[in-house]
């Protein structure tokens, strides 16, 4: 029998309480022995006697999974940093295996968690901290493991993919869509850890991690948000050849460097991310002997997250039932240089609003090309006043030779205003 301890009877909890229930025998067949949900721990019981919980189960106290030998597997579903953090390490100090869905662990304490899991010879598993229901953090280290990863491009929040896909529908301004999708419950009250990018960026710093077996902590990844996009971005997009996304780039150069950054970008609508729409998820990952693939799927969610959850549970309940636990350990055993935004060479979409007469498009192209700035396009709109809106697509530039053009730029009498800088991405697929 395993003895599994359930700490939170928030969604995720309520979603493994379901699962284990729902489908106990096959699981319980998968895994090679009987599995039991021993003890359930929350500071609020009554959220876990809604789930129908026998209340011999239930206690408020963390001790009373710690200390009973009988328990095998801590599932920690309460998230942040503490108490989690301790509940977790102390779990480990025990014996027990754990299984968590919390991203702020992972990408900012995951050295001490790997470090404190090995010394205790435990499974440390977190499938479900990074796209909710879809399988990529297993598959990263165990079916792709003969491969060397070249990139991991994801669309790793809900509420921003659901936010671009509605502008992009409705256009709609940002402000307009998020309020709606406050409305409808998509998007938290305090929205700012998605919108902001700091979302994707935490769970991009995992699966750089794993991917390329060096550490990569949420303090390395660029980040910023979505809230400067415009409903005009969208239809310059459109009309480009490109949708709009909030992506998650992680990149291995030759020479074992490493970029992670998280910002809204081009993609070309034939790039497979670009069918990604609404709430869903996806995780785009290129290796060297299985070319692209793609994992689609809900990213958050009461059941789907506990799916990831409840398959470390069985994989773990297998590794005991054949003694077999601490197989697959911390995988960052390198120590690779991460890039600076400002060292990478990408292509941009600049738009900006400038005067409407003579010469002045010569003007602006002579400070791109004396900073090393080669333009591919340029589209002029004019709205029959003194100013034009002028859109600029460059060849792939070095970001500090594009940032002192635009410093140049802004000081000109000509440039009225620089509106939206976007990188392109994934223009290998085009
Ligand atoms: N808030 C996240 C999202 C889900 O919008 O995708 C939890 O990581």
């Amino acid at each position: 029998m395993i003895k599994v301890g359930l700490l939170g009877c928030g969604t995720v909890g309520s979603g493994v309480v379901e699962l284990l229930d729902k489908n106990l025998e096959t699981i319980s067949r998968r895994m090679g022995d009987l599995i039991e949900l021993t003890r359930v721990v929350d500071q609020d019981l009554d959220k876990c006697r809604a789930l129908g919980i026998e209340e011999s189960k239930l206690s408020s106290n963390f001790d009373d999974i710690l200390y009973d030998d009988e328990i095998d597997i801590v599932v920690e579903l309460i998230g942040g940093i503490e108490p989690a953090l301790t509940f977790i390490m102390k779990a480990m100090e025990q014996g027990k295996h754990v299984v968590t869905a919390n991203k702020d662990l992972i990408a900012e304490k995951g050295k001490e968690l790997f470090d404190m899991a090995q010394a205790h010879k435990v499974d440390f598993y977190f499938e479900a901290s990074v796209a909710g229901g879809i399988p990529i953090i297993y598959p990263l280290k165990q079916s792709l493991a003969g491969n060397r990863i070249q990139e991991v491009i994801g669309i790793l929040n809900g509420t921003t993919n659901y936010i671009l896909s509605k502008m992009s529908e409705e256009g709609h301004s940002f402000e307009d869509v998020l309020r709606e999708a406050q409305e409808l419950g998509y998007a938290e009250a305090d929205p700012s850890a998605d919108i902001d990018g700091l979302d994707a960026g935490r769970k991009i710093a995992i699966l750089a991690s794993i991917a390329f077996n060096s550490r990569v902590t949420v303090d390395d990844v660029y980040v910023e948000g979505i809230s400067k996009i415009t409903p005009s971005d969208i239809k310059f997009a459109r009309e480009l050849g490109f949708v709009i996304k909030l992506l998650a780039v992680a990149k291995q150069a030759e020479d074992g460097s490493i970029q992670a950054r998280v910002h809204p970008a081009f993609l070309p609508y034939k790039h497979p991310l670009a069918a990604v729409n609404d709430v869903y998820n996806a995780v785009f990952v290129r290796g060297d002997a299985v070319g692209e693939i793609m994992h689609y799927g809900r990213g958050a969610g009461k059941l789907p997250t506990a799916s990831s959850v409840v398959g470390d549970i069985i994989d773990i309940g297998r590794n005991i039932v054949y003694k077999a636990n601490s197989r697959i350990s911390c995988t960052c055993y390198e120590d690779k240089p991460i890039l600076d935004v400002s060292q990478l060479k990408t292509q941009f979409y600049i738009r900006m609003t400038v005067k409407d007469r003579p010469g002045v498009l010569a003007g602006i192209a002579g400070v791109f090309g004396s900073n090393n700035v080669s333009l591919a396009t340029v589209l002029q709109t004019t709205h029959g006043g003194e100013m034009a809106e002028l859109i600029l697509i460059t060849h792939q530039v070095e970001e500090r030779d594009l940032n002192d053009s635009l410093a140049v730029l802004k000081g000109m009498h000509i440039v009225g205003n620089i509106d939206n800088v976007i990188r392109l991405e994934g223009m290998d697929i085009m």
